[in-house]
């Protein structure tokens, strides 16, 4: 594997997780992954491309999600669908039913081959729930219910598509090279529509994955320093408070170029709909058949969509800054604050379940860090031992912090333009592009983005059935909230 010394945890053979490492063997499978698969030069992008597609014993699942992409299958809520499409789709799924219930077990020794099983039978899964006729029962057939379910216990990943499958496992380059991907060569493996827009709208997260390397070598060097601590050691942890402000403001800038290349009504309209997961379905269950014929698997509960609300790099730049404390604020900015604060840490806290696991684990390395920044700025800055180098240390601070939170504002502009207006317009309440700008400007303003006037009868839903607007402002004004 290219890279990766032969002393890498991924080179190494992986233990299934019924049967755990063999006597005197290390687990390398949790928190024993000594480097957390975090890459120096790639973040939390792995440095070797993901495999593009599975050995021979499971080409069937590969098959058919070529077919479903290549036959371009529809939603099955799409208004105006025609019989033909609805034909197509049946046929389609009549195949993914009448598929072999294919073993799992020649692939529990490699990590790789699992995060690719993970992806074809989760993007297949997604492809069969939302091509169904919107009345029609959600019953996931067993040729992909034990696979997956089998699969993603080894992973520990909820069975569903997640922000590993679309964004960090789904790259590939040009050339067939031992090329590390950077932000200008990455490029999108699989998608529902095959449009350039879907491409665009993934490939931006990948992009601002690969850039976050910068803040998380900042981050890792402030470690280094604080547990030096003293006075040359404050010195050079402002400086690179200094640089994380340019990095963030990058990630920032980075984030809004979505716009370039995915447009929000196509997004919303063709796109979004394929990433729902059980919790965006208006109270549709979705009914795993055969889960019994596998007595270690138990009923999945947790079955939310895709959002780069499960990368890892956001958080942990508000881990290392010292915001992941939601709901420990005692101060109000808004209606229902404190509720709403909660349910926000919850969800961010809910969102790392969908997170790899050695990446969830780096999180928890770093909220045991036992020099936290905030203690040291705190400290170095408290009026007792008030010095210039201090104050210096405060204002890189609190640039940093307001840095995330401009990346916020900016984030909250995207879902605007992305999910607000359109949701707006296609219940026919907003007309032309003036009236567009007129939302983005004021959700840029925005203490105030607006989120349920002119759409009164529905509150737009994120993962776990959240208000989405609310819960963005929670986590923005959090994010505030840590100024020193
Ligand atoms: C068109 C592009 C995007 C759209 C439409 C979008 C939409 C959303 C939505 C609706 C949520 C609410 C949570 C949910 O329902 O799951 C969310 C949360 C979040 N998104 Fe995005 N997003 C986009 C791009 C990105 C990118 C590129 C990143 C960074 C890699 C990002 C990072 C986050 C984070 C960290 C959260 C959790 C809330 C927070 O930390 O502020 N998003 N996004």
């Amino acid at each position: 594997m290219a890279h990766l010394g032969s002393d890498h945890f991924l080179s190494l053979t992986r233990p299934d997780i019924h049967v755990g490492p063999s006597q005197g063997v290390v687990d390398t499978t949790t928190l024993a992954a000594h480097d957390f698969d975090v890459d120096t030069r790639t973040g939390f992008i792995p440095p070797q491309t993901p495999l593009r597609r599975l050995p021979g014993e499971w080409e069937s699942w590969e098959v058919v999600l070529d077919a479903a992409i290549s036959q371009k299958l529809q939603l099955g809520d799409s208004p105006n669908l025609l019989q033909s499409a609805k034909d197509d789709s049946e046929s389609w799924r009549g195949r993914v039913q009448n598929l072999p219930v294919i073993s799992i077990e020649g692939m529990n020794t490699s990590e790789t081959t699992l995060r690719r099983a993970h992806l074809v039978l989760a993007w297949i899964m997604h492809f069969y729930v939302h091509s169904l006729p919107p009345s029609a029962p959600i019953r996931i057939p067993p040729p992909i219910t034990l696979p997956l379910l089998q699969v993603s216990a080894q992973l520990q990943l909820p069975p569903v598509l997640t922000y590993s499958d679309d964004v960090l496992y789904n790259w590939h380059l040009d050339e067939n090279t031992d090329d590390l991907p950077t932000v200008p060569t990455i490029r999108c493996q699989t998608t529902f529509t095959s449009t350039n827009d879907e491409i665009e709208f993934y490939l931006t997260s990948a992009r601002l994955e690969l850039a976050g390397v910068d803040a998380l070598e900042l981050m890792r060097s402030t470690m280094d320093e604080a547990f030096v601590g003293d006075d040359i050691a404050i010195r050079r942890i402002t400086e690179y408070l200094r640089q994380l402000v340019d990095v963030i403001d990058r990630l920032r800038v980075m984030l809004l170029d979505v716009k370039n290349g995915c447009r929000p009504d196509i997004f919303y309209n063709t796109i979004r709909p394929w990433l729902r997961g059980e919790d965006s379905q208006g109270g549709r269950k979705w009914i795993f058949e055969g889960i019994e014929q596998d007595s270690s698997l138990v009923y999945p509960t947790e079955l939310s969509g895709p959002s780069a609300g499960q990368s890892a790099l956001i958080h942990s730049l508000d881990n290392f800054l010292g915001i992941d404390n939601y709901g420990k604020s005692s101060k109000g900015t808004a209606e229902g604050n404190a509720d709403s604060t909660t349910r926000a840490s919850a969800l961010m806290k809910r969102m790392q379940l969908y997170m790899p696991r050695h990446h969830r684990a780096f999180l928890s390395h770093l909220s045991n860090n036992p020099r936290p920044l905030r203690d040291i700025v705190l400290s170095a800055s408290s009026s007792d031992t008030n010095t210039a180098a201090g104050v210096a240390l405060l204002d890189a601070y609190n640039a940093a912090v307001m840095a995330l939170k401009q990346f916020r504002d900016a984030h909250m502009i995207v879902v605007t333009l992305y999910v607000v207006i359109p949701a707006r317009r296609s219940r026919g309440a907003l007309a032309s592009p003036t009236t567009d700008e007129a939302v983005v400007d004021r959700s840029a303003a925005s203490s105030d983005i607006p989120h349920d006037k002119g759409m009164r009868d529905s509150t737009l839903k994120g993962t776990g059935g959240t208000d989405i607007i609310q819960f963005l402002k929670s986590v923005r004004d959090n994010t505030k909230e840590a100024l020193m």
